[in-house]
């Protein structure tokens, strides 16, 4: 017989046991578009940190290219001025870490230039001994996707072995519909197979989205109650303060169902609402994640506003200060039709889910920044207490807070305390970083990383892509080519919960 020893958790578990088990094998970073803004605000901090904690394999380097012409030492500079807005940039780290970053001029259009390209790489890796392994980061408007694939096909820098490993990075809108998202992935076949290509949704590497699947099956007391038994509907919100900003040129042919619903939103209910993998491995994570987007019940288009709610913002106050109309926006059309909120009713149609509507909420201009999911459970099957205390029992409700609190928390009714028999609501909260002090990665960090690593696990699966537009094409068909366009797409006031009906705590859509 064993013997079982009862023990209150170690609250000092040894947290280097959660770092980095392995440095990925030495390479090269190409990032293509490296004048845009995505490298200065997000690829090189991340690079930069990663660099500082000593996570990068040794030898590295980065190539920048874009059409700007540039050199590498004016790259550098640009490059430490995006760091230094983030705040004060460690001279000798800077150095240490600069010494690794190289320019080049290329042309979208003109071949020669990607075949330069293959000399530059060649060169720098006498410098850098990398193996040849490379990493190519598309950080380009998407339109430019399919003609730089080619190139880089054309002038022989997507095939392996010669040597050395090679990955594409691909970061999103995959496609703006069903079609183009297969006809984008056949351009990337035509040069790449799958296990080298990375579709980056950087909601997947935030620590509390990947805790999502730790919670649910690393424990025994959630997953029983985690079904249409127990649940009465999910919500999962994304809302944002910032309006369009200076995106108007992506974000007017792309709208909220694009830029938030296709990826951020359906990867967070696929680890809401899958089933639990055999293997923590990519490849069966991502097969469930799929099985989920074929539960999804097609949409009721003929009957789309009773499960759906578009919004556009127009002028108003967030943090107290005024805001401009979406309309009024540097780049927006004056009468554009593009919705900046949108609130979803689905249904998936499989046994652990007939009947709980999930609702799906994001916009822009809303009163606060945040993420969040929360499970919505029953109310309790028999009131004993409504005759004593003439009032309604709120239903428990766990929150899996992602942004701005990194927090889980349940409510529950507790009495209180005194003489008079009555219930209040009481929460009980676990915050994500409490007792760690250890280093964290941010999204950008982890998906670089893992991608050098070879890992897609925190990657699109093209099939999944399919999935989603394959549910949501036929929304936006029906949305853009309705007569009633104009009438259906409802304002809000910036710093308003949406339009009316678009609140995400209301239970029905109407
Ligand atoms: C991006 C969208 O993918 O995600 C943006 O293109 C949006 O429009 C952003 O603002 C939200 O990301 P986060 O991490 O700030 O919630």
């Amino acid at each position: 017989m064993t013997s079982t020893t009862t023990r209150t958790p170690d609250l000092k578990i040894p947290y280097s046991a959660c770092l980095l088990e392995q440095t990925p094998d030495p390479c090269a970073i190409v990032i293509v578009g490296a004048s845009g803004d995505l490298t200065s605000r997000k690829l090189i901090p991340a690079l930069f940190n990663l660099h500082q904690t000593g996570a990068l394999p040794e030898p590295f380097f980065i190539l920048g290219c874009a059409r700007t012409p540039l050199n590498s030492a004016r790259f550098r500079e640009k490059m430490k001025d995006g760091l230094r807005e983030k705040g004060a940039v460690d001279p000798p780290a800077w150095e240490a870490f600069s010494a690794c970053l190289q320019y080049q001029t290329i042309d979208y259009d003109d071949p020669s230039t990607f075949t330069r390209l293959g000399k530059t790489l060649e060169a720098l890796e006498g410098r850098f001994p990398v193996g040849g392994n490379r990493v190519f980061y598309l950080s380009i408007p998407p339109a430019l996707y399919p003609a730089t694939v080619e190139m880089l096909g054309k002038a022989g820098l997507a095939a392996e072995g010669k040597p050395g490993w090679v990955r594409i990075v691909v970061e999103k809108p995959f496609g703006r519909d069903l079609a183009s998202a297969k006809e984008l992935d056949r351009t990337l076949h035509a040069h790449f197979r799958e296990h080298q290509i990375f579709r980056i949704d950087h909601y997947l590497a935030k620590e509390t989205v990947q805790n999502i699947l730790m919670f649910r099956f690393a424990n025994a007391i959630f997953e029983p109650l985690w079904n249409r038994q127990y649940i009465a509907g999910v919500h999962i919100t994304a809302a944002e303060t910032l309006g369009v900003a200076h995106r108007a040129g992506y974000y007017e042919g792309t709208g909220v169902l694009r830029d938030m619903f296709q990826n951020h939103m359906m990867q967070l209910l696929a680890l809401t609402a899958m089933e639990p993998p055999s293997r923590f491995e990519a490849e069966q994570v991502r097969d469930e994640k799929a099985k989920t987007y074929r539960a999804l019940r097609p949409f009721p288009v003929e009957a789309l506003w009773e499960s759906l709610v578009l919004g556009q913002y127009g002028a108003g106050e967030i943090n107290g200060k005024a805001v401009r109309a979406y309309r009024d926006e540097p780049g927006v059309d004056p009468e554009s039709l593009t919705p900046t909120f949108a609130r979803m009713k689905l249904f998936l149609d499989n046994w652990r889910w007939q009947g709980v509507p999930f609702y799906l909420t994001s916009g822009k201009r809303l009163p606060e920044k945040r993420t969040e999911i929360t499970i919505q459970f029953k109310e309790v099957p028999h009131a004993m207490f409504r005759n004593t205390l003439g009032e309604s029992i709120s239903a428990n409700r766990l929150t899996l807070s992602i942004y701005p609190q990194e927090k889980i928390y349940l409510t529950f009714q507790t009495k209180n305390p005194g003489a008079r028999v009555c219930l209040r609501s009481v929460t009980m909260d676990f915050n994500y970083h409490q007792n760690y002090s250890g280093p964290r990665l941010d999204a950008y960090e982890k998906v670089l990383l893992d991608c050098m690593l070879g890992d897609q696990m925190l990657f699109w699966r093209q099939d999944g892509v399919e999935l989603c537009w394959g549910f949501l094409t036929p929304i936006l068909r029906e949305c853009e080519s309705c007569g009633d366009r104009a009438r259906m797409l409802l304002p809000y006031e910036s710093g308003a919960w949406g339009p009316e009906g678009g609140d995400p705590w209301m239970e029905t859509l109407e």
